[in-house]
């Protein structure tokens, strides 16, 4: 893949706050690891008429805020610096991006360009146009695109048209950063990579599963664009349905794009859908109202927002698979911000024993369950059902203990990565395994859409619940009523 190697990382949005946070931060890391092909330049673009030295200034105060101290150096950021540029572009302004084209061929030396569109959702196209126009999106060019891609299938569908007239889908490489994730990628190396789960892997010996993204944050200043989204779109549309697809995926024949995205695509297409009738019964919406955090007050989030709303901040539902392999399994998915604590992590239970031998001594053997936790810590425990040290003469007394792997622990000595690292090398030689491709988007948005459907139909108001706790009480009704509980 590495004769594909960009010679040329196009930034657009270069000055914004996902560039100044996470993405020159990135670029900064892989630099200091020897990971940027050696001729590569970095050309970041925006509005602001910055000239190299300006935009230079600004990639070095990014690295000195959100880079640790400890990873700082200055030969480092010097090397850095030396590859980066800057043009100044307004999108739908023909002579701009005309300077911009000039410019790129000029860098670009005969190489590979990757654009990262850093900006609103509403400009892909008009950018990969103005690319295409001015001869700078053919062959050896691709391009990388932030989500939201659309609010809905049909917008969704609008944009990925409007670039695939410029871009070929192999030359598109949609982001969700939670693939950049190393926890995440952990998920395929703990199932394909172990035999000893894939024969349990089913609805044969699994019981139920829980997939739970809950954040801490409120809306931190994006009120106008959340309040267009909701917790549904803006996390379950993406993020969550990929920990599923990976969860959920049949075990494809390589690690490679086509192979990968295949297996994802199916699960998302057994997806049984929720729609008007179902929605009440297998769907939770939530909104937070003032609470405590950690012990610090928090405001509800019409206070942070400043007016009145029926944005849900919280889902919960109970998803169905219809395949093989899931046939009657619950999928509980739930995701929220303002939450108790901030937690990525999938549950996974197992059926309980067939027959207990020690019931007599009042012993509850509970159902084994492998916890796989992704953020904050990285950590997978596998908990098991152990005999409590005695002499008791009723019987064995049980407990229930974890084999508890800390893979912060564990690799302590290999830097903890930004999930930006992994995709821009990807990105960079041209391997798409970690992108979500036009079907998968679709498909996920063709299963949110009938469950908003149903919501807008039964004029369902999000359920209040205090900032701090685990959304509203239907959130917890909704596994009880089926003899399941939330882990928490
Ligand atoms: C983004 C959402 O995609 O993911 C945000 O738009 C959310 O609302 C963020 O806060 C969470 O990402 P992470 O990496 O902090 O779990």
């Amino acid at each position: 893949m590495t004769s594909h190697a960009a010679s040329l990382l196009t930034i657009f949005g270069a000055s914004g706050d996902l560039s100044q946070r996470m993405l020159l931060p990135s670029l900064y890391g892989l630099q200091a690891d020897g990971l940027l092909p050696e001729r590569m330049r970095i050309l970041g673009t925006a509005r602001s008429a910055l000239d190299d030295a300006g935009f230079r200034a600004l990639v070095a105060e990014a690295i000195a805020r959100f880079v640790p101290k400890a990873e700082q150096d200055a030969a480092t950021l010097d090397a850095l610096l030396a590859r980066v540029g800057y043009q100044p572009a307004v999108v739908d302004d023909g002579d701009s991006m005309a300077a911009l084209a000039r410019r790129v061929q000029a860098e670009r030396e005969g190489g590979d360009v990757v654009y990262h569109l850093s900006t609103a959702p509403r400009f892909y196209a008009t950018i990969c146009d103005a690319l295409a126009a001015n001869g700078v999106a053919g062959p050896g060019t691709r391009v990388l695109l932030e989500k939201p891609i659309g609010h809905d299938l049909a917008s969704s569908i609008e944009i990925n048209d409007g670039v695939a007239a410029s871009f070929d889908e192999d030359r598109v490489f949609r982001v969700d950063h939670y693939l950049g994730k190393e926890g995440v990628q952990n998920l395929l190396a703990l199932r394909f990579g172990n035999a000893l789960f894939e024969p349990l892997w089913n609805a044969r010996h699994i019981e139920q599963v829980q997939i739970t993204v809950a954040e801490t944050v409120g809306v931190e200043g994006r009120g106008d664009y959340y309040d267009h989204s909701g917790a549904l779109r803006d996390m379950l549309q993406n993020h969550l349905l990929q920990l599923l697809c990976l969860t959920a995926m049949e075990p494809p024949s390589q690690f490679d794009p086509g192979a990968v995205r295949n297996e994802k695509l199916k699960v998302l297409q057994s997806l049984r859908p929720i729609g008007r009738d179902d929605v009440a019964s297998e769907t939770v919406a939530g909104q937070y109202t003032a609470g405590a955090i950690g012990g610090a007050a928090v405001p509800g989030y019409l206070d942070e927002l400043g007016r009145g709303s029926r944005t849900e901040t919280f889902v919960a539902l109970r998803a169905h698979i219809d395949n093989w392999r899931w046939s009657g399994v619950p999928f509980y998915l739930r995701t929220g911000k303002r939450m108790a604590r901030r937690a990525t992590e999938i549950y996974l239970q197992f059926r309980q024993v067939p027959h207990s031998i020690f019931a007599s001594g009042g012993a509850s053997v509970q159902p084994n369950a492998l916890l796989i936790r992704l953020q904050p810590e990285e950590r997978i425990e596998l908990l098991l059902m152990n005999k409590t040290p005695g002499l008791d003469r009723a019987g064995l007394r049980l407990s229930q203990v974890a084999l508890d792997l800390d893979l912060h622990e564990e690799f302590a000595s290999h830097r903890r990565r930004i999930a930006y690292e992994r995709l821009y090398l990807d990105a960079i030689e041209n391997n798409g395994t970690l992108f979500v491709r036009r079907d998968e988007t679709e498909a996920a948005w063709r299963w949110v859409d009938a469950i908003r459907d149903g919501w807008v139909h039964a004029n369902l108001a999000p359920r209040p619940h205090p900032a701090g706790t685990w959304g509203p009480g239907s959130a917890v009704t909704l596994t009880e009523r089926h003899g399941h509980s939330w882990r928490e």
